[in-house]
């Protein structure tokens, strides 16, 4: 089926409102966010890569998953996944998610409270998996490996997922990254289908050019390998899991006060009043 030719200016006022619903990010946690623009085009990919399946978010700060439920149920795109399920240890971000879904009556999207240390949850198997997990710099790809294996024990081991890493061609960590994600797939029978260079650029401060890429695995036809999941052990897979130095210590992260993340909060700012006329 060709692909739709989409309303611009109206997916990107969509995604500004998905934007405006996200949560301010945790750096030391890893949450650095994907440019607006870019939000667009890999909603657009993501929407069509995934169309008519079940699709689990392992982690989405970002708020893909949001933009996608929400541009299909606008009609601003005809294609998408039939159910969207973001598991996420933010509380501020699954309950952003569950807060829009009801605001805009979108049935099909959803979220759950997970951190990925711990054993999936028993939930009714999805077709595919999307993850932008923190992109293991100082760990050689632990950290990538640790996501994707909680995506790939969501689709049951056959399906497809999205793996989005840092794709720079001239630093050598993101490469030893890339080949080490590589071979972890392959290692569970996971092939790669292809690769979407450098697509997209975030709000990061320290590297404002680095982009990421879309990695796409597939399981090999009758793939087994697959059993119960559990609690990650192995310590070398968790250190420096968010960067040099910074293991994964939060159990959750608990949400204090619902926020308007659309408007200035009152601690941000305060009036000093025009003196009046005749004082
Ligand atoms: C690791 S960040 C990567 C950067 C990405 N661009 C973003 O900010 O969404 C992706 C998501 O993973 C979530 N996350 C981080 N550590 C997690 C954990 N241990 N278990 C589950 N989700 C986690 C974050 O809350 C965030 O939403």
């Amino acid at each position: 089926m060709a692909r739709q030719e989409i309303d611009l200016k109206a997916a990107i006022n969509a995604i500004s409102d998905v934007v405006q619903n996200r949560p301010r990010p945790l750096r030391e946690n890893d949450q650095i966010y994907m440019k607006t623009g870019d939000m667009v085009l890999q909603s657009e990919l993501i929407a069509d890569w995934a169309d008519g399946k079940r699709l689990a978010f392992i982690g989405d700060g970002d708020a893909i998953s949001i933009c996608i439920a929400y541009l299909k149920k606008s009609e601003i795109l005809d294609r998408g996944p039939i159910e969207i399920t973001v598991f996420d240890f933010d509380e501020r971000i699954v309950n952003a998610v569950t807060r829009f879904a009801e605001a805009e009556s979108i049935p099909n999207l959803h979220s759950q409270l997970y951190n990925c240390i711990d054993p999936f949850p028993s939930v009714d198997k999805f077709d595919f998996f999307y993850t932008n997990p923190p992109w293991g710099a100082s760990n050689n790809g632990n950290s990538v490996k640790v996501f994707t294996q909680r995506g790939i024990e969501a689709v049951g081991a056959t399906g497809e997922g999205v793996i989005v890493i840092a794709d720079n061609h001239d630093l050598s960590w993101p490469q030893q990254v890339l080949a080490e994600t590589q071979r972890y797939a392959l290692g569970c029978n996971f092939y790669v289908q292809r690769m979407s260079s450098q697509l997209h650029l975030y709000h990061l401060d320290d590297n404002p050019d680095l982009k990421s890429c879309n990695l796409y695995i597939k399981s090999l036809p009758g793939n087994t390998s697959i059993s119960e999941s559990r609690s990650i052990v192995d310590e070398k897979l968790l250190e420096s899991f968010y960067g040099k130095g910074l293991q994964p210590k939060i159990q959750y992260v608990r949400e204090r006060k619902r926020v308007d993340y659309g408007k200035a909060h009152d601690d941000e700012y305060e009036y000093e009043l025009r003196s009046e006329p005749n004082d």
